[in-house]
């Protein structure tokens, strides 16, 4: 089996951790504030861990947890991570151990509250690691670190499945890139949605944090042959860089479906203007955009990564970017735990407009 049949059987035959599907709505506020019609993907409303995007790739990654016997699952991230929240809660239901070393970064919150306190409550165990003087960890000392972590658990004779950031680029334990497919099955999702609406949307725009939700989404609309164009808004590296990901997570998901789908550059669509000061950095534009949203619709949006997205989809309709009467997907990707470990600093912001 292979393409569309390969993707049909998945979906029937994936874990079913939540009510599919997510919500589709339209903006009504925010469409006539800004003149475009924008539709909003309420991933945030995923009824389990939490929600977000990465509880949704988690219904394909647990099948290859599982099919690989293991007991214990060891992964890292930054202290807010909402990918290690996501793991840990899913494999509690499992009944496999989450191990998570969450790594501190200069300049962000370290509270250990929002996404670490569900973690503690889904009985994760936790290692907290911090730079010399407080400095950023580098790539080849993170491997480090987890191989350390990896052979003291099978040490300690722990069958452990190490699991790669937000389920994206195919590495430890992790062959396929089970966070693309997951996407690539929201993206079918998502169409029969629109069908039942009567839309066509013309652009999905969402966050681009470690490639797979895009890189899922793009191979989509490829296979469904739609003309929905996908455009991720980067919340950390340049859009050479992401261009790079998304593309080798994309050859990784071909290869896995067996098709070639002929992706030319300019179908990989990243924007790199809204990174702002960094990764997790909070600014102005981005206090405002969640005020925005909060204010004419009651939706919340997260510091770091719908925020961010947020940012940069009104200013990109500002600057006339999209073309008269072109429909808009928003994707709400989740994140919202970590609004609360943010207070000081969206509060800085927040006064000014009081
Ligand atoms: C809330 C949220 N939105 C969006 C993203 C980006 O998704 P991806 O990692 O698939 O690029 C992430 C994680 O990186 C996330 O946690």
């Amino acid at each position: 089996m292979k393409g569309l049949d390969l993707v049909e059987d998945l979906r029937k035959r994936k874990e079913t951790l939540f009510t599919h599907p997510t919500p589709l709505e339209r903006m009504k506020n925010i469409s006539s504030l800004t003149g475009v019609e924008i539709f909003i993907k309420r991933e945030d409303l995923i009824g389990c861990g939490f929600g977000g995007n990465k509880i949704r790739k988690m219904e394909y990654l647990i099948e290859d947890i599982k099919n690989k016997g293991a007991d214990t699952v060891l992964t890292w991230g930054g202290i807010q991570s909402n990918w290690c929240r996501a793991m840990s809660s899913i494999c509690r239901i499992f009944g496999i151990e989450p191990y998570l070393i969450l790594f501190k970064r200069k300049n962000l919150p370290d509270d250990l509250g929002g996404n670490v306190l569900l973690e503690n409550f889904s009985g994760a165990k936790i290692s907290i690691v911090e730079g010399e003087g407080k400095k950023l960890i580098k790539l080849d000392d993170i491997w480090e670190i987890v191989s350390e972590n990896l052979q003291n658990l099978e040490k300690m004779g722990r069958k452990t499945y190490l699991a790669p950031i937000g389920a994206s680029i195919p590495e430890g334990s992790m062959e396929v890139s089970w966070g693309g497919i997951a996407y690539l099955d929201c993206f079918y999702e998502l169409m029969e949605q629109c069908d039942t609406l009567g839309i066509e949307p013309d652009w999905i725009v969402h966050a681009t944090g470690s490639g797979s939700t895009q890189a899922g989404l793009i191979a989509g609309s490829k296979l469904m042959g739609v003309k929905t164009k996908i455009l991720g808004i980067s919340v950390s590296e340049t859009k050479v860089k992401f261009e790079e990901i998304v593309r080798f997570i994309l050859e990784n998901i071909q290869n896995y479906i067996q098709v070639n789908l002929e992706i030319k550059d300019e179908e990989i669509k990243i924007v790199d203007d809204y990174i702002g000061d960094g990764y997790g950095i909070v600014s102005r534009e981005l206090v405002n955009s969640i005020k925005i949203v909060a204010e004419k619709e009651g939706i919340f949006l997260d510091p770091v990564y719908t925020g961010k997205a947020m940012v940069g989809l009104l200013d990109l309709i500002n600057k006339g970017f999209f073309k008269k009467n072109e429909k808009i997907i928003f994707m709400h990707t989740g994140g919202l735990p970590a609004l609360f470990s943010y207070k000081e600093k969206l509060e800085e912001f927040l006064k000014e407009q009081r």
